[in-house]
């Protein structure tokens, strides 16, 4: 069985000759190296270079964790944090809190906002459980995880000594540059390094995500397996026709320049939700820009047919949509027959609820394509680590693609700097005197 499928059958696009050459070309420039922000492209080889001695170490400071600790509190932001969220809830069963045994050390994630009452609340729940943290940041200055890590890591300090916190702190941070190096370094602290040429979107097969991902138990080799087979599947020798990522990125291309402005990905698995945050920080950040790019958005299936339904059926059309299928669930849970029958549901008695969410799927997709929004349809067999490993490279291989054929630079983000600059200069931060009393003033 193939690890994912791609079909573009329902987008309406039919992709010139010409159309498949300037994919085919643009995945020859990631590869070449020639292209815009070319000294970000680590992570286009990345699956198959990680080699079983990164593996092994990884492993062991999981198992250590894991070991020491019953609650792991992972910080981290942005790229340094959406991937591991989103593989380890498709992973999880999301009812796990409430199974008296747990097999794997709960993972919380702290520093992706600067809540009092969410950090608050997080140190409330862990009092009573053993705790260890991973503090990622690969620029080592970013303020949101800096202040959270400030404070779990006085937490650890105030718990269990200066010593034994070296312990149950590990940092994923830059080889040589930044705050959080340089702490590092200072306390002692396991360390493990994010590839210069990796941006933090396109880092969760780095440590960023495999190290929580092996703390919550997730099998990271069967990930990078996933991945590396999807990276010979999009390699640059492989022709536009068995290219599953060219044929992507070049259907959004289509429709984005017929004036389909907003892409909204879907899943009528719940798990899969925040693949959907993951998918939205890579497509947004690497093409918006420079007045261009498709929106990013996501829907969570069915739930959103009851609040979102309505726009995507009969709003702007300036839609389309790429729904992530699930051929296989991993449960059996059949609607029974009732004799009353007073909800009317036994013509459902005996199907399983996989076989009605298909319905619900197929039924929803030729709606949404008679009311004007193109569907694109990616299929995975099953939800397991492979397919998720396959499901992130074909994303980051088809946004690479997509970025180029767009015309600008995927791999830069200079438009997040603009709320930081104005964050300072109301916060004092020296330096920011002249920003200051010129923001101040707007006020
Ligand atoms: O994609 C990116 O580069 C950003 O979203 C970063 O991941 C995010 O800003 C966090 O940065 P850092 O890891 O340097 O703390």
């Amino acid at each position: 069985m193939e690890i994912l499928k791609l079909s573009t059958a329902k987008s309406g696009v039919e992709i010139t000759t010409e159309q498949k050459t300037i994919a085919e070309q643009a995945n020859r420039l990631l590869h070449s190296g020639l292209g815009a922000g070319n000294d970000f492209l680590g992570w286009v080889n990345l699956p198959s270079s990680i080699d079983a001695e990164q593996m092994a170490a990884i492993k062991a400071c999981a198992a250590t964790l894991r070991a020491k600790a019953d609650v792991v509190i992972c910080i981290g932001i942005g790229g340094s944090y959406l991937g591991a969220k989103a593989v380890l809830d498709a992973m999880s069963n999301p009812f796990e809190l409430l199974h008296t045994e747990h097999k794997n050390p709960v993972v919380l994630f702290a520093g992706q906002n600067i809540s009092e009452d969410y950090t608050a609340e997080l140190l409330e729940a862990v009092k009573g459980h053993s705790i260890a943290t991973i503090v990622i940041s690969k620029s080592g200055t970013t303020t949101e995880p800096a202040i959270a890590f400030r404070i779990i890591k006085e937490e650890i300090e105030r718990r269990y000594g200066k010593e034994e916190a070296r312990e149950r702190i590990v940092a994923i941070t830059d080889q040589a540059r930044g705050a959080l190096k340089t702490l590092a370094t200072q306390e002692g602290y396991t360390t493990f390094v994010i590839p210069d040429n990796v941006g933090g979107r396109f880092s969760v097969l780095t440590p960023v995500g495999l190290l929580p991902l092996a703390v919550g138990g997730v099998d990271i080799e069967a990930l990078v397996a996933g991945a590396v087979e999807m990276e010979k599947a999009t390699a640059d020798d492989v022709p536009f026709d068995s290219n599953l990522a060219a044929q992507y990125a070049a259907t959004r291309y289509v429709l984005y320049s017929e004036g389909k402005k907003i892409e909204i990905l879907g899943s009528y698995e719940p798990k899969l939700q925040n693949i959907g945050e993951w998918w939205k920080q890579l497509y947004g950040e690497s093409e918006g820009k420079e007045g261009k790019g498709i929106f990013p958005a996501s829907v969570t299936l069915t739930a959103d047919l009851h609040s979102m339904g309505q726009y995507i059926q009969e709003g702007e059309r300036t839609l389309f949509e790429t729904i992530i299928s699930v051929a296989k669930p991993a449960h059996e849970v059949k609607v029974e027959a009732d004799e009353a029958n007073l909800d009317g549901l036994n013509f459902l008695a005996g199907k399983r609820l996989h076989e009605i969410n298909k319905m619900a799927e197929l039924g929803v997709q030729l709606a949404h394509i008679d009311g004007g929004v193109p569907n694109l349809l990616i299929e995975l067999p099953s939800i397991n680590e492979a397919s998720i490993g396959a499901l992130l490279y074909f994303f980051e291989k088809a946004c690479g693609i997509s970025g180029y054929m767009l015309g600008v630079n995927p791999f830069n983000q200079p438009g997040v700097e603009a709320y930081k600059k104005n964050m300072f200069a109301l916060l004092d931060k020296p330096g920011y005197e002249e920003e200051s009393k010129a923001i101040k003033a707007r006020l």
